[in-house]
């Protein structure tokens, strides 16, 4: 494989946002499953959701080796019940041919790093209650594991 790096998604790079879009529904397929992810957004609305992270509080970042997009992370600042500033990964998904490799390892440090470089000392991320794939990944960063509202689960961790 070329050398892993990470690089933040150009507005311009039409392509990219496309497969990232691409890769939510994908994300969202293997998560709840073709009946209930699939058919959950159009394409459009994806496409439209992954530009409005093109923004000072946001950030697409994308994990390739040469030309191939291996996965991405997107992330944004969010503000608590109390009114505390946190990051949040809002998804985060790695190519099946390129999982074990240590992409999301990556792309989770440049998404903390982004979210300490704006003073964030916080950051989270939703997933579904029996994504073990995503709760070991965080876990194994040190996040805690909490319920949440409709079989999701939260994991929180201080920056
Ligand atoms: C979760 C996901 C992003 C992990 O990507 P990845 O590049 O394979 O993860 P990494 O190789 O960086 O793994 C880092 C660590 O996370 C944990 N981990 C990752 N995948 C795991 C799995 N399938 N089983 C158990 N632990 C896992 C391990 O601790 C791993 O370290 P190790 O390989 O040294 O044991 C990927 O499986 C994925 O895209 N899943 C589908 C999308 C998804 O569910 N996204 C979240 C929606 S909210």
């Amino acid at each position: 494989m070329d050398a892993l790096r990470v690089e933040a998604l150009a507005g311009d790079d039409e392509a990219a946002v496309a497969e990232v879009a691409a890769r939510m529904r994908a994300t969202l397929v293997e998560v709840l499953g073709e009946a209930r992810g699939g058919a959950m957004y159009t394409r459009e609305w994806l496409e439209g959701r992954v530009r409005q992270h093109l923004r000072p509080d946001a950030a697409v970042f994308l994990a390739l080796a040469g030309d191939a997009r291996l996965g991405h992370t997107i992330v944004r600042e969010e503000v608590d019940e109390a009114g505390a500033r946190f990051g949040l990964f809002a998804t985060t998904y790695v190519d099946p041919a390129s999982r074990r490799l240590g992409v999301a390892r990556a792309l989770l440090d440049r998404g903390e790093a982004w979210m300490r470089g704006r003073g964030l000392v916080a950051s989270a991320t939703y997933t579904d209650r029996d994504n073990e794939k995503l709760i070991r990944l965080f876990e194994s960063r040190g996040y805690a594991l909490e319920p949440a509202e409709n079989d999701m689960v939260i994991l929180r961790c201080a920056l």
